[in-house]
């Protein structure tokens, strides 16, 4: 039973099923009617991706009653849902956030780290009593990243790690279901993707933010979040198609 099943087993059975591994990031603009559109998006394009993530763009201005009929149009499709809040707070809001998402129809969340551990654990632990997912944000895509995910911590054995590592390293320890990093940062993908803990890490930043899809693939992003390169394409159904078409060669040749 997917329903049943942890947020990680449920996308990467979507992902199989649709043979895609494209998160399809509804960034929609303001507009008349963003529901029915934010559905009639969807429904273009499901057949290609194998989930969606919404942001503010449509988690503030939609009911709470619409994104849970837009979480259950997701679903129909056997696609999975990210609500993509960035979760950055103390473990009793938090709690509220987490338990609001997903009544709504949510499947996972991500979650700023910079939280620390102890709520970094709370969130997790709570999130998978509700078979909720949490992907951390390891390493962001956009320019400037490196002002703070990049930032040198001393350790008290005098060991430099940089701040990102450290976001790694408490996403392992809690039992994150993926991290977040940008497709456009090559040695970093490597360099986790390299360890033993395995654990899947989501890539947005392709395309506009100047990401490869095959070179990120190549450095270890099992799931690309994309965006703009398809919602304002001049034609998203074919360029859903071609993304996920490429992906299906990347994954044969690799
Ligand atoms: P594009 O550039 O494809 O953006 O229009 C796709 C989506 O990804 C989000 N985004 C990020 N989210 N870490 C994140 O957690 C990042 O580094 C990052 N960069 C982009 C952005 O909100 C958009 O919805």
């Amino acid at each position: 039973m997917i329903d049943s099943c942890a947020f990680s087993h449920r996308i990467s059975q979507a992902s199989r099923i649709k043979r895609s591994r494209i998160i399809l990031a509804l960034d929609l603009a303001n507009g008349s009617d963003l529901n029915q559109l934010a559905l009639s998006t969807i429904s273009l394009l499901e057949k290609y991706i194998c989930a969606i993530k919404l942001n503010f763009h449509l988690i503030l201005p939609l009911s709470s009653s619409e994104l849970s009929k837009l979480n259950r149009h997701v679903h129909s499709y056997g696609l999975q849902s990210v609500a993509d809040i960035k979760l950055n707070d103390v473990p009793s809001t938090n709690k509220i956030a987490i338990s609001y998402l997903s009544s709504m129809g949510f499947d996972a969340i991500t979650v700023n780290p910079f939280i620390g551990t102890a709520g970094l654990r709370a969130a997790i632990e709570q999130a998978h009593e509700l078979k909720f997912g949490v992907l951390v944000l390891v390493y962001m895509s956009h320019i400037g990243a490196h002002l703070g995910y990049g930032i040198n911590l001393l350790g008290s054995n005098s060991q430099v790690t940089q701040l990102y590592q450290k976001f790694f390293q408490d996403a392992i320890a809690c039992r994150a279901d993926g991290v977040i990093v940008g497709a456009n940062r090559l040695e970093i993908l490597r360099e986790i993707s390299c360890k033993k803990d395995h654990i899947p890490i989501y890539s947005p930043g392709v395309g506009v933010q100047g990401g490869n899809m095959k070179q990120a693939a190549n450095n270890g992003t099992d799931y690309f979040i994309i965006g703009r390169s398809i919602i304002g394409s001049k034609d998203p159904l074919k360029t859903a198609k071609a993304l996920r078409q490429q992906f299906l060669h990347l994954s044969v040749d690799s």
